[in-house]
């Protein structure tokens, strides 16, 4: 039987030499004669050990990594076909602990299959969600995936199956289906593996909804930074079209569904979900005012979902295993699991799927390993440039929405920065400022000027001049940007400043100057 080794595609992989690694064991494979082919997966989120290549074995799945070009040799001279020891060894994927203690109920296959084969997503019960939301009424599909409690994964938390609601009992010839996949968050790549690693998941939870809300067609709106994203979804797209599960007759039924992936230019407030719709409609991505709402008035002025990859990457399995099953897990008012994404300086960094309620000290001292340059871990940032810093005397809060917001805190999209004892608070509060400034749409004024003012009061705290009046003057910005703020972008700047001042003082209150010697 031909043996299979997987190499990812994915573009963390990519990045780190994956693609010489699979030609240089596609010329081995072929040099040696040998009855064995390259698979490209995607990835299983373990960025330290990637490129990770995998042989199947009748023991399961071997892991080897972080391989370069020049291990290829070596390896298939251990054996690598048998799963044979090597130095780069790491033993059964499955067992290894990063991945072991994972919940994946939406990355449940990202790694595992061909992100391209239509029958490897249908082996693993890809499809299963969508033949059960064509079999039942639209009504029991919005009613499933609010009883699972899915809360919107783009940032605020929106209950899915209420949004989904209002879309359905608007009345309109056309409604749409818009996916977020801008994913402007520092940190975060969730969306990004999703659609590189297991896209037809992305699909099948689109039509689902589509289907739910009577919207015969959808976007994935993302930016031209994720090339491979844009490719691998595309061609999914296709597949999907000719399978007969996009068209005219979705799977055979009486529901038309379609799909097209649109790409911006990478505009931060273009993830915010008017200023997408501006940009999906050709205009210049500026924030509308809400009401009205998109889910009356969105995409070309028609009701609309607009929910982020993995909100709608969730809705397969909870509509196959049903609503009770994903309402298990998870804590209070956060069902379910969530894809946490660990960046920064960390040991271990990546994509890690499990149930709300882990610490954050547990995920980022057991999970993520501590800091990657072995200091002490001073700050982590959570949920994007708009969350806040935590310092270690928060790393007991549990991840879950009304946790960290009890702490001044977010979870956003779930991805946390991790920094060593030798950042600067006061460097980062400053940054916090000046991503605002570059990234406002400019419609109101608290974002536009504030964060501008945001910046030079930084300054001149960061120079010693009148440091006291210039902190309050800080938090009286924050302030007006927090409360007087269209959207989120100004609304939420505040956050990492404010705690970065709250939780680490000392860093904004430089040493004073020290007079020349006479
Ligand atoms: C400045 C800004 C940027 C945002 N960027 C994203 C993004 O990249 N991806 C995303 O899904 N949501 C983003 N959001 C949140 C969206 O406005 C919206 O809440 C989300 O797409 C709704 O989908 P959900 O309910 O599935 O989370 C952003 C919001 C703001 C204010
Ligand atoms: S807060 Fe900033 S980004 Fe949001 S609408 Fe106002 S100016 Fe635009």
């Amino acid at each position: 039987m031909t043996v299979k080794i997987f190499v990812p595609r994915d573009a963390a992989a990519l990045a780190l030499g994956a693609e010489k690694v699979a030609k240089a064991i596609t010329q081995e494979i072929a040099a040696r004669g040998l009855d064995a082919k390259v698979v490209r997966n995607g990835s299983r989120g373990m960025f330290w050990l990637e490129p990770l290549v995998e042989v199947e074995t009748e023991k399961g799945r071997i892991a080897y990594g972080p391989v370069k070009a020049g291990d290829v040799s070596g390896l298939f001279d251990s054996g690598l076909l048998q799963g044979g020891a090597h130095e780069l060894s790491i033993g059964p994927t499955e067992e290894i602990p990063f991945l072991r203690e994972q919940t994946r109920l939406t990355f449940a296959r990202c790694g595992i299959t061909d992100p391209l084969s239509i029958e490897d997503y249908r082996r693993y019960r890809g499809f299963a969600g969508l033949e059960k939301a064509i079999a039942t009424t639209p009504a029991d599909i919005v009613r499933q995936v609010t009883d699972s409690g899915l809360r919107g994964r783009g940032g605020a938390g929106f209950p899915t199956g209420i949004k989904w609601k209002t879309v359905m009992d608007a009345a309109a010839s056309q409604k749409y289906i818009v996916c977020n996949a801008d994913e402007g968050d520092s940190a975060t790549f969730a969306d990004r593996m999703i659609m590189e690693g297991d896209p037809f998941v992305l699909i099948e939870g689109m039509a689902i909804a589509g289907i739910a809300t009577g919207a015969t067609k959808g976007y994935i709106y993302t930016r031209s930074e994720y090339p491979h994203a844009i490719a691998t979804m595309t061609e999914a797209i296709e597949i999907a079209r000719a399978a007969g599960i996009l068209g005219l007759s979705v799977m055979g039924s009486a529901h038309a569904f379609d799909l097209e992936v649109r790409s911006g230019a990478g505009a931060y407030v273009c993830g915010e979900e008017t200023s997408l719709l501006n940009s999906l409609e050709g205009k210049r991505g500026i924030v509308r005012a809400k009401p009205p709402l998109p889910a009356l008035k969105g995409f070309l002025g028609r009701p609309t979902v607009v929910n982020n990859v993995i909100s709608l990457a969730s809705v397969p399995v909870i509509m196959d295993r049903g609503a009770e099953y994903y309402k298990n897990f998870g804590m209070g008012r956060s069902r379910g699991t969530i894809p946490i994404q660990i960046a920064g300086n960390v040991k271990h960094g990546g994509l890690y799927e499990v149930a709300f309620g882990l610490t954050l000290g547990e995920i980022v001292d057991r999970i993520g390993g501590g800091t990657a340059t072995g200091r002490p871990v001073k700050a982590v940032q959570v949920g994007g440039p708009l969350g806040a810093y935590f310092p270690r005397a928060l790393f007991d809060t549990p991840f879950d929405y009304e946790a960290f917001a009890a702490k001044d805190g977010l979870i956003g999209h779930a991805g946390i920065t991790v920094f060593d004892d030798t950042a600067d608070m006061l460097k980062q509060a400053r940054f916090a400022m000046e991503f605002c400034a570059i990234e406002s749409c400019g419609k109101c004024t608290p974002c536009r000027i504030g964060s501008t003012r945001g910046v030079e009061t930084a300054d001149k705290i960061k120079q010693g001049i009148e440091p006291e009046k210039n902190k309050a003057l800080l938090a009286d910005l924050c302030n007006t940007m927090k409360f007087g703020s269209l959207c989120a972008l100004g609304g939420f700047t505040p956050y990492p400043v404010m705690s970065a001042m709250t939780h680490f003082p000392e860093d904004f209150s430089p040493a004073p100057m020290v007079e020349a010697a006479e």
